[in-house]
């Protein structure tokens, strides 16, 4: 049988002589492949006819050293976030030290494409320098947060789209009724550490889109409902309390099982749109490790129906106009690191990106293509 997968194999080589994907000969089209992926038939293509923005989570390592990479991106995306290379870990490794470089290769990337950036991120409880604990402390915490949203949002002031101001502050599991996060920075600086990094942010760079972002709330199942209701209770005591918010960031990590997807993140879109609030889908991918099925064309088509299900429902909503993807292609999912992701079947590829290993169009592709379409004009 002539699957997608096979018969790119050959077409795969050709791509591979041109660098990139240009188009499926007509005749030997698989059922899911509908003509160009490049030019007009590309996701930035489709998204830009529709003011929308399409892009991905980039490696600046592979940026830096992979030029199918490369090209895939700029063919691809009118916007980039950095997957790794502005968080305090990366851009703040010493204590006296900034490291820019990575971050200002991507923007060099993104400006010189004509690409939009977002920042990732100015405050998280995750990939905090080696430094942090052994420095950071009640009394010169206030002074380190926002001296680090002053010096990185700073540099990029203009330049930068949407800033993830603070990842992941709720955690239900922390047992608080606001259902915050008991991290480092709450612990020093109590729940004001929100206030004062959007408050900073805003004075670093009056351009940016200022979000705050989170992940587990797609789902209408108990903890994604209460999850989500503990997000929006935090984003609706933000703007009473006028705190600079722009944007809610949905991270929509999702899972191909499609179970529990349902009306509630439709109805949180909704609700953030009242608070005046725009919204992104900020890191999508479709993890595969709930699938029986070991052959990776069926886990493919599985994936692509939650691709075309769940963006076509979100860009209903006129407050969605951005949706990222964490990595372009499959090779380079967090999904498929064993130091990022403990998966249930270690010896399959996650089919969870729009690209596969040979920067080949996978059915996400062709189905997040189509619901870009359905963006009503
Ligand atoms: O750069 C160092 C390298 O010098 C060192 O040799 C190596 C040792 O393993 O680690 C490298 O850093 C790793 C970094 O990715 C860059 O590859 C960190 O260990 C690793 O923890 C880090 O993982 C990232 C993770 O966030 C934590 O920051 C993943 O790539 C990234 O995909 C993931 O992305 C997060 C979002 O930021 C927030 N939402 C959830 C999402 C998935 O977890």
């Amino acid at each position: 049988m002539l699957t997608r997968r096979t018969f790119l194999s050959g077409a795969g080589s050709l791509a591979a002589a041109s660098l990139l994907p240009r188009s499926l000969p007509g005749a030997l089209q698989p059922e899911q492949a509908v003509g160009s992926v490049d030019g007009a038939g590309s996701l930035r293509a489709h998204a830009t006819a529709r003011g929308l923005f399409y892009g991905a989570a980039v490696d600046t390592g592979m940026l830096r050293n992979d030029p199918a990479y490369r090209a895939l991106l700029a063919q691809q995306c009118n916007i980039v976030v950095a997957e790794n290379s502005m968080k305090w870990a990366a851009i703040h490794p010493e204590a006296d030290r900034y490291a820019f470089e990575q971050a200002d290769e991507l923007l060099a990337f993104a400006e010189q494409h004509q690409m939009q950036l977002r920042g990732h991120n100015l405050c998280w409880h995750e990939a905090l320098p080696s430094w942090f604990a052994s420095t950071v402390n009640l009394g010169n915490a206030r002074q380190i947060l926002t001296g680090h949203i002053r010096t990185v949002a700073g540099r990029y002031q203009g330049r930068i789209r949407s800033w993830d101001v603070v990842n992941e502050a709720i955690s239900l599991e922390d047992g608080r009724t606001d259902g915050l996060r008991v991290s480092p920075w709450f612990q020093m600086l109590g729940p004001g550490y929100i206030d004062l990094a959007f408050r900073t942010a805003r004075e670093a760079d009056p351009h940016a889109l200022l979000t705050y972002n989170d992940y587990g709330i797609e789902y209408d199942h108990p903890a994604s409902f209460t999850k989500r209701a503990a997000v929006m209770g935090l984003l609706k005591r933000l703007t009473a309390d006028g705190v600079p918010i722009d944007a809610v960031g949905i991270q929509s990590h999702i899972d191909a099982t499609t179970s529990g997807l349902g009306p509630g993140i439709t109805a949180f879109v909704t609700e953030a749109r009242t608070l005046g609030l725009k919204v992104f889908i900020t890191e999508l991918d479709v993890n595969d490790d709930n699938l029986a099925a070991d052959d990776p064309a069926t886990r493919e088509a599985a994936v692509a129906e939650v691709y075309g299900q769940y963006v076509t429902a979100m860009i209903a909503n006129p407050a969605v106009a951005e949706v990222l993807t964490w990595g372009i292609s499959n090779n380079h999912s967090w999904l498929n690191n064993s130091k990022t992701h403990k998966a249930k079947h270690p010896g399959r590829q996650q089919q969870a990106l729009p690209f596969d290993a040979n920067y080949q169009p996978t059915p996400a592709f062709y189905a997040l293509r189509s619901a870009l379409d359905s963006r009503k004009g």
